[in-house]
């Protein structure tokens, strides 16, 4: 990659983590739409349509080596500018892809996670809520802290101590027939898998769902709990601490839907 790039200086930019299976990207328009909502916000050149272009050929490659699974990362920098933070006008984004072959079939469902909570906690910033941008240092010392307690994944909190999300992925808790996840106004990433519980695959189980904000008491109190991301779809949680659920069966009910929508 040329240097400078405003991605590595300042995290300016933003990246997808895209699930392949043989070759074919699953639930393409969600990211497109993500990225794209992300790219308007930062105020990018629109690069879409070459955003496009690169995917397919990476696609192209990937069909090509027979991979059955694999893990796409797409990451879109503003690319290169003068010194300083004030962003060149105009800006030339890099497009940049990764792929990783993945040994596990997405169609098998993870095995349930157990949670630790973090102490590392969100910072707030509306103006980036949502977005999955380059800045991710909470994250890299949440999954330290993850692994140093032995724990599969954490719930990460937001400066008021809301439950916001997992390190890696959204969090749905299931009480009284309703599913909730908290709003993600102040700060989290809006993912990709947990638009489609919300849009598709709870109304398609006929089952109501709602964004709430959540504290570790409600969580704790819910009858299940589950993870979203795009390499697992939905992960159920055994654990948080010492509260366990043996009670999966909402977040099977859903993985079903995904599995029937990747066919
Ligand atoms: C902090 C965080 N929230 C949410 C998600 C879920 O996003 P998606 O469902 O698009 O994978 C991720 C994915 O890695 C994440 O890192």
């Amino acid at each position: 990659m040329p240097l400078p790039d405003r991605g590595l200086d300042f995290g300016d930019g933003l990246f997808e983590t895209l699930l392949l299976r043989d070759g074919a990207p699953l639930f393409l328009e969600y990211h497109l739409a993500r990225l794209g909502g992300g790219l308007r916000r930062l105020g990018f050149p629109d690069c879409i349509a070459r955003v496009q272009q690169y995917l397919e050929q990476a696609c192209t490659d990937i069909a090509s080596r027979g991979w059955r699974g694999c893990a796409l990362r797409l990451t879109v920098t503003r690319g290169g500018g003068p010194r300083g933070y004030t962003p060149p006008e105009p800006a030339s984004p890099r497009i940049l892809v990764t792929a990783t072959h993945l040994e596990r079939d997405c169609g098998t469902a993870a095995a349930p996670a157990s949670l630790t909570v973090s102490s590392v906690r969100w910072p707030t910033q509306p103006l980036l809520a949502g977005l999955k941008h380059l800045n991710r240092l909470e994250q890299v010392l949440a999954s330290a802290e993850t692994r140093h307690c032995g724990a599969d994944e954490s719930v990460m909190l937001d400066q008021e101590g809301r439950v916001i999300s997992a390190v890696a992925g959204n969090i749905f808790i299931a009480s009284g027939g309703q599913l909730r996840t908290p709003p993600l106004t102040h700060c989290g990433i809006a993912g990709t898998r947990r638009q489609l519980v919300l849009e598709r695959w709870a109304p398609a189980i006929g089952l109501a769902v709602e964004e709430a904000e959540l504290d570790l008491a409600d969580l704790v109190a819910a009858e299940e709990v589950f993870i979203t991301n795009s390499l697992f779809a939905l992960r159920p949680v055994a654990c948080v601490d010492e509260t366990r659920w043996a009670n999966h069966r909402i977040c099977r009910t859903l993985f079903h839907c995904f599995l029937e929508e990747i066919g």
